[in-house]
C-alpha cells in the first residue's frame, strides 16, 4: 500500500530561526533569544487557543508571540517595522536538505505539505523556496479551526489527504508532533535537526528518527 506523506512546514521544511538574522538591527546581540522566545511562544499560543476552543489564524499567534518576546526582552519595534519582520516570516529560508529530498521522493510517494499555517502563508513560504510544486496538495489547521497536536487535526489530515485505506506519515522534527501523529493513529518520522534535542519520553515512540530529511528516502523503505 502506498504510504503517504504529510511534512510539517515551519521547523521541519522552513527555518523559524531564520528570523535571527533580521532581528539583528531590532535585538542586536539578543537576537537569537528574542527569535526562540517568538517560536516557542508561538507554538504555546497555539497550544492554550486549541484549548480554549479559541482558534484563531496561526499568523495571530505568531504575530502575538513577537509582541511577547520583544516586550520580554524590553525591546520596541518602531513604526512599520512589526509589519516588515511579519512579511519577513513568509520568506522564512528553507533547510538545505527540504527541496532535494522531496525532489528524490516526488513520484514514489503522494507528498503533502500539513501544517498550522494558513493556506495563504503555506503558498507563499513554501513557493518562495520552491516547495510549492513538490507537493500533490496542501493540509492546513485553518480547514477545522484548531491546531495540532488536536487529533481531530490529525484526524482530518487522514481525510485530507485521502489515506483511508493507505497509512498517512507525518515527517516533523517538532518531537510534540510526532506524538501527537502517533497518539491519533499515524506513522510519524521524527527529524532530530539537533542532536542534543531530546524526544520527550510519554511511552509514544517516533516510528523513526532521522538527524536530516536526506536519510528518508532510505528510512521510508523500511518502515
Ligand atoms: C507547523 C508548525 C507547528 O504545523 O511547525 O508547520
Amino acid at each position: 500500500m502506498a504510504l503517504r506523506l504529510a511534512f510539517d512546514v515551519y521547523g521541519t521544511l522552513v527555518d523559524p530561526m531564520g528570523m535571527a538574522d533580521l532581528l539583528k538591527q531590532d535585538a542586536g546581540d539578543q537576537a537569537e533569544a528574542v527569535s526562540s522566545l517568538w517560536r516557542e511562544k508561538q507554538l504555546e499560543f497555539s497550544f492554550r487557543k486549541g484549548l480554549m476552543r479559541a482558534y484563531e489564524d496561526f499568523g495571530v499567534c505568531t504575530r502575538q508571540a513577537l509582541r511577547y518576546a520583544m516586550a520580554t526582552h524590553k525591546l520596541d519595534l518602531a513604526g512599520d517595522r512589526e509589519d516588515e519582520l511579519m512579511t519577513a516570516y513568509l520568506s522564512l529560508p528553507a533547510f538545505d536538505d527540504a527541496l532535494p529530498t522531496l525532489k528524490a521522493l516526488n513520484g514514489s510517494y503522494p507528498l503533502f505539505a500539513f501544517s498550522n499555517g494558513s493556506y495563504p502563508a503555506l503558498e507563499k513560504v513554501l513557493g518562495h523556496n520552491d516547495l510549492l510544486d513538490q507537493f500533490e496538495g496542501l493540509v492546513s489547521v485553518d480547514d477545522i479551526k484548531s491546531f495540532k497536536p488536536d487529533p481531530a487535526v490529525y484526524a482530518y489530515a487522514r481525510r485530507a489527504t485521502g489515506a483511508w485505506d493507505e497509512p498517512l506519515c507525518l515527517v516533523s522534527s517538532n518531537a510534540w508532533d510526532v506524538i501527537g501523529a502517533r497518539a491519533a493513529g499515524l506513522k510519524a518520522v521524527w527529524v532530530q535537526r539537533d542532536s542534543e534535542k531530546v524526544f520527550e519520553d510519554w511511552g509514544i515512540e517516533p516510528s523513526a528518527v532521522i538527524k536530516s530529511l536526506s536519510d528518508l528516502p532510505e528510512t521510508l523503505k523500511h518502515l
